[in-house]
């Protein structure tokens, strides 16, 4: 298993790899080359709603020729075939009274409600695929209608055929009381699902019925939050957290948002041993905004990698290549000797960094399942030493990640047990995730400096869950606590995201209506002081490549951890 190492430093493919190319063909193929499939639902959406828009801006072109050609009695006949007077009867009775107006596609009970509600829907929607067709192709902020095409939004229509049907047997399809169930019968099927997906490893841990993506059901909530939330990359706030020094004698939380996302990035930048000008890729790399910073501030080679095409596009859109799909991808990739993507990524940087995205790496269902918490983290330094120039004279890895603290409720009979594993499972319907530990005792569960070591070795670490938790209360647009600004595409991703993210009820109960929503709780609550119990910590560490070992050759050979 040693595809891993490449041992020399691979010719060298120019630096392109640094620039985000300027062709649109180019950035399309390179848009599907390092995910999964060529052709993915991204695709699908943008060639459809291309054609969709285009036809329809073609038929309204001729529809208005035919109107003028026929209000002047002018005859257009084409061997012998009257067009215009057929057209006209096509159009008139059927496209336009039939499917316009709706007569032959609306039930005939509430007609008018749901014409109302088509235009209400289709006309910005045409307008929007219009204006993003003609021009740009590219959008940052797009709606995601890609998520409309992929693996859980149709898992999630099966299920919402099921209550529609189910609401209609209960209620013999009466639309009012219908519509009203409707919510709970389908959560209570997805929650029957949940049951088989979580509780059932705790008993045997690796077997769960699962028949989510789970990260694909993590993309779909951050393009909806990209969308929701004001200000989401540019003006200091992303999708971490900033440094207000809590705590420290330097404490201060007067900083402006920019302000405490400039001392983050400075603190990092001197921790890692960064120097100007070096290379750094950022896995799970949000919206780019570090990445932004090394670039223009500190003259950096910058790449991001990210699951979440919306933020590809985003880093894109900001001048900074993006890889696409899921690291898990691009490891594979390595380990089955892609030579070209070796070429180009392997024993390139300098830094390797993660963000507060190895909190999504080992998902909900395996938090009992040691051998893949153990194997995740182990790959994701693979990785990272594969990814990493074994000359650098920084050779560094750095982690932001938040990690459990202390054993969760185990008495079903208090209150508090249900509040706490609720509020997980929450947090799973959202993010889809689960953290190392960092319990100093007993924990099978260990954190990530156990499993970096030996080809990495801790030099930095520090706790600041107490910045990421001011964050959310400071900061009204920080996705921890956040307020969402109501608009066009809000509404649009919101339809989205009840139609391709199966737990977006559940998402939507504790984002709206919960004074402490799940991410507060779990990161030690909205009062003045930080809950005493608060079940996390958030690690800061940097680690550093130990040029002695450098192979994950013995990994092979560990034996079988004990539970
Ligand atoms: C909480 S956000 C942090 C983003 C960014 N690092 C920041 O600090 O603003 C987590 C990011 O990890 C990405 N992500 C989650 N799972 C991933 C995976 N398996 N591979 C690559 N990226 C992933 C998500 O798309 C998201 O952009």
């Amino acid at each position: 298993m040693d595809t891993m190492k490449p041992t020399q430093k691979p010719p060298q493919m120019a630096d392109d790899i640094y620039t985000v190319s300027a062709s649109k063909k180019e950035e399309i193929a390179l848009r599907s080359k390092y995910t999964k499939a060529k052709f993915t639902s991204y695709d699908v959406e943008y060639i459809g709603l291309t054609i969709f828009s285009w036809v329809m801006a073609l038929w309204f072109a001729w529809h208005m020729v035919a109107q003028v050609l026929m209000a002047k009695n002018i005859a257009f006949s084409v061997m012998g075939y009257d067009v215009l007077s057929n057209y006209d009867n096509f159009a008139m009775n059927y496209v336009w009274e039939g499917v316009i107006l709706g007569d032959a596609v609306f039930p005939s009970k509430h007609t008018l409600y749901w014409k109302i509600a088509f235009l209400v829907f289709f006309v910005p929607l045409t307008y929007l695929e219009f204006r993003k067709t003609i021009s740009t192709h590219k959008d940052a902020y797009r709606v995601a209608w890609h998520q409309l095409f992929k693996w859980n939004a149709f898992m999630n229509y099966i299920v919402i055929a099921a209550s529609i049907y189910v609401c209609g047997s209960l209620y013999e399809w009466d639309y009012f009381y219908m519509w009203i169930a409707l919510p709970f019968v389908h959560f209570t099927i997805w929650g029957f699902h949940d049951l088989f997906k979580y509780v059932l490893p705790i008993f045997v841990p690796g077997v769960y019925l699962n028949v989510i993506n789970d990260n694909e059901e993590t993309a779909t909530y951050y393009e909806f939050m990209k969308v929701a939330t004001t200000g989401a990359y540019g003006a200091g706030i992303d999708l971490g957290f900033n440094l207000y020094d809590s705590g420290l004698p330097t404490e201060d939380y007067t900083r402006s948002p920019f302000e405490a996302q400039q001392a983050k990035f400075h603190h990092a930048f001197e921790k890692l041993d960064l120097k100007k000008g070096m290379k750094v890729i950022d896995i799970g790399c949000g919206m780019g905004d570090w990445l932004y910073w090394l670039k223009n501030e500190k003259d950096c080679k910058v790449i991001g990698l990210n699951i979440t095409m919306g933020h590809a596009d985003v880093v894109e859109d900001r001048g900074i290549p993006c890889l696409r799909g899921s690291w898990q991808s691009f490891l594979a990739k390595v380990e089955a000797g892609d030579k070209e993507f070796i070429g180009r990524y392997c024993n390139q940087f300098d830094c390797v960094t993660c963000w507060d995205t190895i909190e999504h790496y080992v998902k909900g269902k395996d938090v009992w399942n040691v051998k893949v918490i153990k194997k995740t983290y182990r790959d994701l330094f693979k990785l990272a030493h594969s990814l990493l120039d074994k000359n650098s004279e920084c050779g560094s890895f750095w982690s932001s990640t938040l990690h459990q603290s202390r054993r969760l409720e185990t008495n079903p009979l208090k209150y508090r047990f249900w509040l706490e594993w609720g509020n997980c499972y929450i947090m799973n319907c959202m993010y889809n995730g689960m953290y190392p530990t960092d319990i100093p005792t007993g924990s099978v569960c260990k954190g990530l400096k156990e499993r970096a070591s030996p080809q990495f070795k801790l030099k930095y670490e520090s706790d600041r869950i107490e910045d990421y938790r001011m964050t959310s209360i400071i900061n009204p647009n920080h996705f921890g606590n956040f307020t969402v600004e109501v608009n066009l595409r809000f509404l649009y991703q919101t339809f989205v995201e009840f139609l391709a993210h199966p737990h977006a009820g559940i998402v939507w109960f504790n984002a709206m209506w919960r004074p402490e929503c799940c991410w507060m709780w779990h990161v030690g609550g909205i009062k003045t002081e930080i809950a005493p119990d608060c079940p996390t910590k958030l690690l800061w560490q940097a680690f550093e490549f130990d040029r002695n070992v450098d192979s994950f050759a013995d990994d092979a050979e560990e034996a079988e951890p004990k539970a």
